[in-house]
């Protein structure tokens, strides 16, 4: 597919995910405010649509394409994806940054009193996040698996226990932007989690998995909400009709 800068942010990472790591180096957000043209996410950034297009192509005649397609992947397939690679990863990893969270506020809260803020914020993406799994993997998805058998199976989808799937993916989509703004912040106020110079290799390891925390939930969120959430609307509408 060939871009311009009328496409969304979210097309582009829908058609080749390898556009990512371009909007991840510029720090433009193609999961939770995805929907929107990336001329105007530049405008907003300072940067060129050209020039991030130019960077786009040579990412992908430098790299290899991922052979993941979640475009064409039955729904509950996805869904089994997201759980087992995403939620599982957050699973793993919470309690770990749970123990390097407090133990770094406790050695260097008073030499970086940025230290209580982020801590705070992390406690609040670790609460929002275990229980938004827990509704996903509980409410939304089972819905959504049971819409790809019915596809599959034939059959009639005969109840909509919460009037249509729009309304919990509203409802995610929302606990994902809280999510995003958190990482935003902690971002903002740690410099890009910069270690500062007098840094343990505790602060070191908290910083660094935080880090990779958020680059993990961009591709959670992006598979959910550009990909999983639209497919799951079209298919509620296909078999409603
Ligand atoms: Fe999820
Ligand atoms: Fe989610």
């Amino acid at each position: 597919m060939e871009y311009t800068k009328n496409n969304t942010l979210s097309e582009i990472v829908r058609d080749d995910f390898r556009a990512s790591r371009v909007f991840e180096k510029h720090g433009l957000d193609f999961c939770c405010n995805g929907k929107r043209p990336l001329g105007e996410a530049c405008v907003e950034k300072g940067l060129n649509a050209e020039a991030i297009i130019g960077e786009i192509k040579n990412e992908m005649s430098n790299t290899e394409r991922p052979d993941e397609d979640f475009e064409k992947i039955d729904l509950d397939e996805l869904v089994e994806h997201i759980v087992n690679t995403h939620h599982g990863y957050i699973k793993r990893i919470l309690p770990t940054l749970n123990t390097f969270a407090n133990k770094v506020l406790n050695a260097h809260g008073k030499n970086h009193p940025e230290l209580e803020r982020v801590t705070e914020l992390y406690h609040q993406v670790e609460a929002e996040l275990t229980s938004h799994m827990f509704k996903e993997e509980n409410v939304l998805f089972p819905f959504i698996s049971k819409m790809a058998d019915i596809k599959r199976m034939g059959g009639a989808l005969t109840s909509i226990p919460f009037g249509s799937v729009r309304n919990p993916i509203a409802m995610m989509e929302a606990e994902h932007d809280s999510a995003g703004n958190a990482f935003h912040e902690m971002r903002a106020i740690t410099d890009n989690f910069r270690i500062p110079d007098d840094a343990c290799n505790t602060f070191r390891s908290f910083y660094g998995e935080l880090n990779n925390f958020e680059l993990d939930l961009h591709k959670h969120i992006h598979l959910e909400n550009n990909i999983l959430h639209p497919r799951a609307i079209a298919l509620e509408t296909e078999l409603v009709s």
